[in-house]
């Protein structure tokens, strides 16, 4: 089995570009932020204090998440519901900051990751892929953006769904997170050593996919 990760930033538009590069090898798209976030959204609705050891590892323990792709889109399945729709908030993706930092949670997600790489060629975004998770990935992509671009993307998206939106705000949110995410003992972000840098600053969606099939062309 093959395997593309591509590490980065929130907001550098992992995602997009992933499932894009997915589709054009023929892999499985696996979105680990995803997971991440599923396991906040229940340390959230379960009111579990994360920053109590003993209270978060009998938590982990209770945690089942699976991924099923219906209709070629991933859903993540947490206990058997499907918790999908309520991932992507801005609430969930800061808890998701903070619950990854912890041991227990990143223990929990990293078995699956790597049994979802031995079954299947994957394309896998995260912060830690190719530095921990899948160290033997074929292609390994850092994609970032300055925090500007990065916080105007995520201003325009809000913008176009109708909702209200603080620039300010949520450039001063995807800093914050970027030091949580680097700065932690476990797994932190980092590019790793034998990683392309990807700086989609000033490039279009159709730049950063060409790039990194440039790059994946080495797979045979
Ligand atoms: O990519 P995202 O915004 O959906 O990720 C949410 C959080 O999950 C992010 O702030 C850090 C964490 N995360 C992680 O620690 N390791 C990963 N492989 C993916 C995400």
């Amino acid at each position: 089995m093959a395997s593309i990760a591509i590490d980065g930033p929130a907001g550098a538009g992992k995602s997009t570009i992933a499932k894009l590069v997915a589709k054009n090898m023929g892999y499985v798209y696996v979105d680990t932020g995803a997971m991440y976030r599923a396991i906040a959204y229940y340390m959230v609705t379960n009111k579990i204090d994360i920053d109590n050891e003993v209270e978060l590892t009998k938590a982990c323990e209770g945690i089942d998440i699976s991924i099923k792709y219906e209709n070629e889109a991933q859903q993540v399945y947490l206990n058997g519901e499907n918790v999908t729709p309520y991932l992507r908030t801005e609430e969930t993706g800061n808890m998701a900051s903070k619950s990854s930092a912890k041991a227990s949670v990143r223990a929990a997600l990293l078995d699956l990751q790597r049994n979802m790489a031995k079954e299947y060629n994957v394309v896998m975004d995260g912060r830690d892929i190719g530095t921990n998770v899948l160290p033997d990935a074929e292609v390994k992509i850092y994609l970032t953006a300055s925090s500007k671009e990065r916080a105007n993307r995520r201003y325009k998206e809000l913008i176009s769904k109708g909702e209200t939106a603080d620039f300010d705000k949520i450039e001063a949110d995807i800093i914050e997170r970027d030091n949580r995410d680097m700065n932690r003992d476990i797994a932190p972000l980092k590019q790793a050593d034998d990683a392309i840098l990807v700086d989609s600053s000033n490039m279009s969606i159709d730049e950063v996919v060409e790039a990194i099939m440039t790059a994946a062309k080495k797979i045979s």
